[in-house]
């Protein structure tokens, strides 16, 4: 958003007192990662731990989707028969048809961000980072086997960017405008079996925009599809979150939402289990319901608890609702995560969780990463959390949206408590819906402990404003009685009426002059920061230099509406009632690129660059947050070649109670910690080795080491982790840097780096530098001071992955990485495209054989019957002869150089005509296939068929057009 929007903050940076955090005697031993600019980003043992399936009726589908980018608009219908027939179901037009000629548009596999392809263009908007997004569509040919009949059919989009027309077989079933929430679609009553393929068509209209920053285009989220028992467990149809009783007991009230596609009252048993975090059952309960055909019903339960284990942030400890129905037809399954942990929110000390108060050392996150936009795979996102806890973040804000369900269960294993918002501020019943989506989707997570309306609505200070949280708020309550909900709200505190009057707990978005007048004036309000800081760095540059678009990374330029990382947080620390901050933002992310305009194409916000790595306010936000073990960071890094003799500003944060400098073994000075503002210190540059040594106890406890690096000589390779699965999706960032003689990291080289990759793909590549113009797909990267990332993706199966990475005048590097064996997560079969005939028009019976060139008058829909392939006429008692006609499928291949028309089964005598000329004839009554040639050019095809007496006759399989050979 524009520079000046928001009024300056009152007693903003520079005229804080420096309040300082207790600082303590920490025994950690030195933590060998601080040591060097790599800190944090050396591998790791371990596997990416792939995430339990929740609901085992779903299969992923991933694999086999067509892809082409631009709009395909199809010309309006003229004649009275286009036109009836477009009116009608399963009749779309264009690239949503069922038969339409998808035949050279691009394989793609979800999920897919195609405008993370695209390049920068100038007249592009800003806020989504320069990137032309567009209009594109996705085919997916889907074969239902003929034992799924009577199963409920559901396809599940875990999220589309951003409004999306969906039609399955020819139908619209879903018109989609969030970018952000889920959409399910019950395909059931539209599916066809067997050689009837079913066609997904997907207009994706990315020009939408519901945010000011990236927002990314296509399916790039998952995708999957559900077959279930015909009396089945709804969608996110199970409420399952404990609650402690005041006696100090648990239950967990389960709620379980059933329905029925059945054709007859069903009656269903139902057995809900809570299973220990070793696997065992702890407590059922048993339950029934009826439910009549196409009904609905809800079956409560609960299951009593005695001392469970307790969800924390430190220890996520996690049990199983495991519900398990059984119905005629067969029965369903889902097994939810759950935590037992109680949240409070208090009005003078902030939040409690398990009636400890724990600050909120938070952050807001977009959803994007360098080299793959939003489609970003859960094993990256599970490596962007962990950066998260490393920084010793315990709290995340979803800002300004939903995001992917692998987030949520994240957060529940690895121990975040997070804030999840609503994107959209509406209470307009389509908007209602969608936040009812939200919270039924994501209540049992125990690490969610705040539902949030919207972030800075300019109606937050109105009473239509007041109006419309109260109804969301309401709506929300009426989900989830067990959170409270807020809104980030950038001002209007003190309107007369405003929104902080009817939420449970007030979201400050900057403003921290107002801290203290809101609570005096609201002492029985519960308040946060929700969003706070916007401070700009650019990873590894440490001087501002606005005419080349470079943020210091000393921590001393903040948006005017916002604060350094020090003086935000210094803010948040010395206010108990304060439950805590979320920094603006985790990560940089692509767009919004504040304070500057093109060629700038990224923000400068994050703790951490685009690729995940550090700038300096991770060691300061270390230095805050982290309280089990010692941190030490140092900055700038010590190679400043030309720059002898010249003072340098260093600024040393710590958890320690103080810190020492030394430089070439010489001790520079030693300081009593600060633990928020850090301490400075400042020093004539000499090459050589510059030491932070953190103290506590009078004994070392951390040591924090730059090196003076030489000329670099040669490229090196870290991999986040040493191994992945070899499962077609786990990622493993790849760090690229250079080194001197030594093998010390040079952070000051930014040459052209070139891989080539065997054994996994290359998914996309980045290296943090928000003016960088450079494609995030292709196998070469600028390092930018110093680094650059690449994402690696699985191949299949036990072996090795090698990269080597090249680089003018440096020797190369070679890294390789083990793939272990790993079964890849369950895929629907590809089905390649079929080029159908869907529809026929059938004559009359003839008692006589008709002209094979007669056709339905103009206009006449109702001489002639609708049919579909398969449809038999009924016996006839005497000799009968119908024609059917239709028009081929249009395949460019076909068309050029003819092909082949295959009938699966034709029944009765047939004579096959391509354009009124004979092409083929069966003279065996009996049903049987029949293959026809098809010539260059042909248009339509018509079908004599002469029905045995007594017997049914038609085209009863499908009727398939192929190319030749
Ligand atoms: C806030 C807004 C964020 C982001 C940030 C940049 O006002 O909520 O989405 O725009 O400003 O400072």
């Amino acid at each position: 958003m524009p520079l000046g929007r928001r009024a300056l903050l009152t007693g903003s940076a520079g005229t804080l007192a420096a309040a300082t955090l207790p600082t303590r005697a920490l025994a950690a031993p030195r933590d060998a990662e601080q040591s060097g600019l790599l800190h944090g980003l050396a591998p790791r043992d371990g596997l990416f731990e792939r995430l339990p399936v929740e609901d085992p009726s779903r299969t992923l589908l991933a694999l086999g989707w067509l892809f082409h980018e631009g709009d395909i608009v199809a010309p309006p219908p003229v004649t009275h028969d286009d036109t009836y027939g477009n009116a009608k179901a399963g009749n779309a037009r264009g690239a949503a048809a069922m038969d339409y000629d998808d035949s050279d548009w691009a394989a793609v596999t979800l999920p897919h961000d195609w405008a993370s392809a695209q390049g920068f263009v100038e007249t592009a908007n800003v806020a989504q980072g320069y990137r032309p997004r567009g209009i594109g569509w996705y085919r997916r040919t889907l074969r239902l086997d003929p034992a799924d009949r009577g199963k409920r059919l559901e396809l599940h989009f875990g999220a589309i960017a951003t409004a999306a027309t969906i039609w399955i077989n020819g139908s619209i079933v879903a018109r989609n405008f969030s970018g952000y929430n889920a959409i399910d679609i019950d395909l059931t009553p539209f599916a066809r079996f067997g050689d009837e393929l079913n066609v997904i068509a997907i207009r994706v209209d990315a020009n939408a925009m519901e945010g000011w920053w990236y927002e990314g285009a296509g399916l790039y989220r998952h995708v999957w599809l559900s077959k279930r028992a015909p009396v089945s467990i709804a969608t996110d149809g199970v409420h399952c979150d404990p609650r402690a009783g005041s006696d100090g007991r648990w239950s967990v009230p389960v709620t379980v939402a059933l329905n029925s596609i059945a054709r007859e009252m069903a009656a269903a048993n139902l057995l809900v289990d809570l299973l220990d975090p070793a696997g065992k059952v702890v407590a059922s309960a048993r339950g029934q319901a009826q439910l009549p055909p196409l009904g609905e019903a809800e079956v409560t339960l609960s299951l009593p608890v005695a001392d469970p284990q307790r969800w924390s942030i430190e220890t996520p400890t996690l049990y199983t609702v495991r519900v398990t129905t059984d119905a005629p037809g067969g029965g369903d399954e889902r097994r939810i995560a759950i935590g037992f942990r109680t949240i409070r929110f208090d009005a003078a000390q902030g939040f409690f969780l398990n009636d400890k108060a724990v600050k909120l050392k938070g952050v807001c996150l977009h959803q994007d990463h360098a080299g793959v936009g939003v489609a970003v795979p859960d094993a990256l996102l599970a490596w962007r959390l962990q950066r998260m806890k490393d920084t010793g973040v315990n709290a995340i804000r979803c800002s300004h949206n939903a995001q992917a369900d692998a987030f949520y269960q994240l957060c529940d294993r690895m121990g975040f408590v997070v804030m999840d918002e609503n994107r959209v501020f509406n209470p307009a019943p389509e908007n209602m819906a969608q936040l009812e989506w939200l919270v039924r989707a994501h209540r049992n997570h125990p690490s969610i402990i705040l539902w949030s309306v919207f972030n800075e609505e300019p109606m937050q200070g109105t009473e239509a404003g007041v109006e419309m949280v109260r109804r969301m708020a309401a709506q929300v309550h009426a989900l989830d009685d067990s959170r409270p909900v807020t809104a980030a709200m950038n001002g209007s505190f003190y309107d007369p009426k405003n929104v902080s009057s009817v939420v449970d707990v007030m979201g400050f978005n900057y403003y921290q002059g107002d801290y203290d007048k809101f609570h005096a004036l609201n002492p029985a309000k519960p308040s946060t920061s929700s969003e706070d800081t916007s401070a700009f760095m650019t990873r590894g540059a440490y001087t501002t230099d606005k005419a080349a678009h470079v943020m210091s990374s000393m921590d001393d330029e903040a948006a005017p509406w916002g604060a350094t990382h020090r003086d935000a947080w210094a803010e948040i620390a010395k206010r108990r009632f304060i439950a805590g901050g979320f920094v603006w933002t985790g990560f940089d992310y692509h767009g919004e690129p504040t304070p500057f305009t093109w060629p700038t194409i990224a923000s400068f916000f994050g703790i951490l660059d685009l690729c995940g790595f550090p700038k300096t306010a991770y060691d300061i936000h270390r230095a805050h947050w982290i309280d089990d073990r010692a941190v030490v960071g140092v900055a700038p890094h010590w190679t400043w070649p030309g720059r002898e003799g010249q003072p340098i500003a260093l600024l040393v944060t710590s958890n320690a109670e103080r810190v020492r400098l030394v430089l070439n073994g010489r001790m520079i000075g030693e300081q009593a910690v600060d633990r928020i503002m850090g301490n400075r210190f400042t020093l004539p540059y000499a090459p050589g080795r510059l030491e932070a040594v953190a103290l506590s106890g009078g004994r070392e406890v951390a040591r924090a080491v730059h090196e003076t690096a030489g000329p670099a000589v040669a490229l090196r390779l870290t991999p986040a982790r040493r191994q992945m699965l070899g499962d077609n999706e786990d990622v493993v960032p790849v760090t690229i840097d250079a080194i001197d003689a030594k093998g010390r990291h040079v952070p000051t080289e930014n040459r052209m780096t070139r891989f080539t990759i065997d054994g996994a793909t290359l998914i996309g590549v980045g290296n943090g530098d928000s003016n960088s113009h450079e494609s995030e797909k292709a196998p070469q990267r600028s390092l930018f001071n110093g680094l650059a990332q690449m994402l690696v993706q699985a191949g299949e199966g036990r072996g090795k992955v090698t990269i080597v990475a090249s680089a003018e005048g440096l020797r190369p590097a070679r890294l390789v990485i083990d793939r272990v064996a790993a079964t890849p997560r369950a895929q629907v079969t590809v089905t390649p495209p079929g080029a159908f005939i869907l529809g026929w028009r059938r004559s009359p019976s003839f008692a006589t054989a008709p002209d094979p060139v007669l056709m339905p008058p103009v206009n006449d829909n109702n001489s002639w019957d609708f049919t579909r392939s398969g449809t038999p006429a009924v016996p006839e008692a005497g000799p009968s002869f119908r024609l059917y006609r239709a028009a081929l499928p249009v395949r460019r291949r076909v068309v050029a150089e003819g092909g082949t028309l295959s009938f699966a089964q034709i029944e009765g005598r047939a004579t096959v005509y391509v354009d009124g000329r004979q092409v083929a004839m069966k003279s065996d009554p009996t049903p049987a296939p029949l293959v026809v040639p098809v010539p260059a050019g042909a248009k339509g095809v018509a079908v004599l068929v002469e029905a045995v007496p007594g017997a049914r006759s038609g085209i009863t399989g499908a009727a398939r057009l192929a190319p030749k050979g």
